[in-house]
């Protein structure tokens, strides 16, 4: 069977995701939140495990790490101190004809010819001049000039003129220019026999002004290939979202280029310059107005660390090299999110502040980067499909002494999940300067006092989610009930990071003693994992149920089960595995301790 292309793929999983409940768009019934999105009871149970298998590996399964847990809504003045109240800014543009707004730096480079127009004027006459076509054209019903009047109908007052008057004025085509031709062709005509006064009105409410004239200008981008009737097309809407009914464009310049960002890939229209635009949420304080009271939703868990540093080293009394962890939101008010969950609004981290001495940095950089590719082996994702980015000087923070991104390869693209970066001292000697509070470590050894560098791995919960669901995505062929082969959607997650652990299935569910003996399963297991009992449909349906939310075992009771066939056999079922859809015999007794080492 081939492989679904990429496109297809991302479109089978957020589908999947939803009928399943994983993850659903935020305030769908009332037509949904861009950038926000809720986990259902699958996908909060995956991300649960993801979040509690780091704290493990970072927190619990370390002597140097400890944990916190910080306030969203943050004091101004830590937020000026890191510099995001002056620095944590994108660049946007707007599309000039479809208000879309995009962030500068996602617009390719394109190639083309960019025409330029730098006004445009309506061919349409001006309401006196239509009030005075009416009138000339002498209809038996009142005229009705209103803004709906529509070109078709001035066009029809100008012809009945002219057929009253035996004029020979060709109509026009629908084409702006065409109709103002006519219009002009007609004016003299009039003018050469006025029977009222009607024909001067006519020619006064057909200059210009009052017809409307743009006087703003625009640019289009033609790619090679393309019509440089597009330009054309494109500059009339352009105008008439500014008011202009039926614009007539003067010439064009044109002018060739090989490299620009400056229109919209989608349309060809020009974007405005970039400008920055402040990521960060920010909110009001108790019932005060006063800009005093205005706080920050934090834009990251970071800094709430370094905010807490001294209180956490003379509390936990470790000695450098030390960290403190922490999970937890952080808001971007994201230009365009997108890919699903990818680049949304709202979003955790999984953050590490690793304190070091200054001599240290550049080697733990190197000891967490690699950490942190182990970690993401550890849960399925294999290192095939990571790849490792040195962030280049010129786009690394300018504190940041080395950066590196660690990839994924989504099925949109090659995507960050992570961050490991070297701070320096920046963080905490921002905070000390601002707060005026020492964040120095004193060294007992070398009688030293010193501000401690950083290295931080910084994570995104959801971006991993949504990798783990990608990764584990898969179609493959197995019989159905009467052995005919089927596609079979299966999520590999690994055992660990699955949102259920075990299925239990009785094998008839209008049997007592099987129903009983499954139910007593799930007493015996659910105290180790997460367990889902099944006893409707046919069991190979239930197997399917189960493989498209990733439960990496299925138990199943059956007679033997219950010793009808075999004595020897009672209180044993069968283990079925996901992945091999092979089934072993196993007892009842035996389960916590087989299934606890498989899912470790
Ligand atoms: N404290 C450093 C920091 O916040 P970052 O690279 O801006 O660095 C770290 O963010 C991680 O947070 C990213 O690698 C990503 O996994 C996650 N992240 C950042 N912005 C996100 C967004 N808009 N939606 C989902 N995850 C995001």
């Amino acid at each position: 069977m081939s492989a679904p292309s990429d496109t297809q793929r991302m479109e089978k999983i957020v589908s999947l995701c939803k009928r399943r409940g994983f993850v659903f768009q935020s305030s769908e019934i009332y037509g949904g939140l861009n950038g926000l999105w809720d986990y259902g009871p699958l996908g909060v149970e995956l991300k649960r495990n993801l979040k509690n298998y780091w704290w493990r590996v970072i927190v619990h399964e370390r002597d140097d790490v400890v944990g916190m847990d910080g306030s969203i809504l943050t004091h101004p003045a830590v937020l000026k101190a890191s510099g995001h109240v002056e620095g944590f800014a994108d660049l946007m543009v707007d599309c000039r004809l479809t208000n879309e707004r995009f962030k500068a730096d996602q617009i390719p480079f394109q190639e083309g010819t960019i025409f330029t127009y730098e006004s445009a004027r309506d061919a349409m006459p001006s309401d006196d001049g239509l009030l005075a076509l009416a009138q000339l054209a002498e209809t038996d019903q009142e005229p009705q000039i209103n803004k709906d009047i529509s070109m078709s109908d001035a066009v029809s007052l100008g012809l009945r003129i002219a057929q009253r008057r035996n004029l020979f004025i060709s109509a026009p085509t629908n084409e702006p220019e065409s109709v103002e031709q006519f219009f002009l062709d007609l004016l003299p005509e009039l003018l050469r026999n006025p029977k009222s006064e009607w024909e001067e009105r006519f020619r006064l409410g057909y200059s210009i002004p009052p017809r409307r004239v743009c006087g703003d200008s625009f640019r289009v981008l033609v790619r090679p290939g393309e019509s440089d009737s597009r330009a054309k097309k494109t500059a009339r809407l352009f105008y008439q979202k500014r008011g202009l009914r039926l614009p007539v464009l003067p010439q064009p310049s044109k002018e060739r280029v090989s490299q620009t960002q400056e229109f919209n890939p989608e349309n060809g229209a020009e974007l405005t310059a970039p400008r920055p635009f402040n990521l960060m949420f920010q909110t009001q304080l108790g019932a005060s107005s006063d800009p005093s009271s205005i706080a920050y939703l934090r834009p990251e868990t970071a800094q709430s660390i370094f905010v807490q540093f001294k209180n956490i080293l003379e509390v936990s009394r470790k000695k450098l090299p030390f960290g403190i962890a922490q999970i937890g939101k952080a808001f971007r008010n994201e230009i365009n999110p997108r890919n699903f969950t990818f680049r949304s609004r709202e979003f955790e981290q999984m953050e590490l502040e690793y304190f070091c001495r200054p001599e240290q940095g550049m080697e733990l950089l190197e000891y967490w980067k690699e950490e942190r590719l182990t970690f993401y082996e550890n849960i399925g994702i294999p290192r095939s499909k990571l790849h490792v980015l040195t962030v280049p000087d010129e786009e690394r923070a300018f504190y940041s002494k080395g950066t590196y991104d660690i990839e994924y390869d989504f099925p949109f693209g090659r995507q960050e999940l992570e961050g490991v970066a070297y701070r320096t001292d920046y963080d905490l000697s921002q905070h000390q300067k601002a707060s005026g509070k020492a964040l120095e470590y004193f060294d007992e050894e070398t009688k030293q006092r010193f501000v401690p560098h950083v290295v931080e791995p910084s994570a995104g919960v959801d971006r991993t989610v949504l990798a783990l669901i990608c990764e584990a995505y898969s179609e493959d062929q197995a019989p159905d009930e009467k052995g005919k082969m089927e596609t079979r959607v299966v999520l590999r997650f690994h055992p660990r990071l699955a949102p259920i652990k075990c299925g239990v299935f009785p094998l008839l569910k209008n049997n007592s003693q099987l129903v009983a003996k499954a139910k007593m399963i799930v007493e015996l297991l659910r105290p180790h994992m997460t367990v889902f009992y099944d006893e409707s449909g046919a069991i190979g349906r239930r197997y399917r149920r189960q493989d498209e939310i990733g439960t990496p075992f299925g138990l199943t009771v059956d007679f033997e089960t219950l010793g009808e066939k075999d004595p020897a056999l009672r209180d044993t079922v069968t283990l079925r595995d996901r992945d091999s859809m092979k089934q072993e015999r196993v007892a009842i007794q035996d389960l916590p301790a087989i299934l606890r080492e498989r899912l470790a």
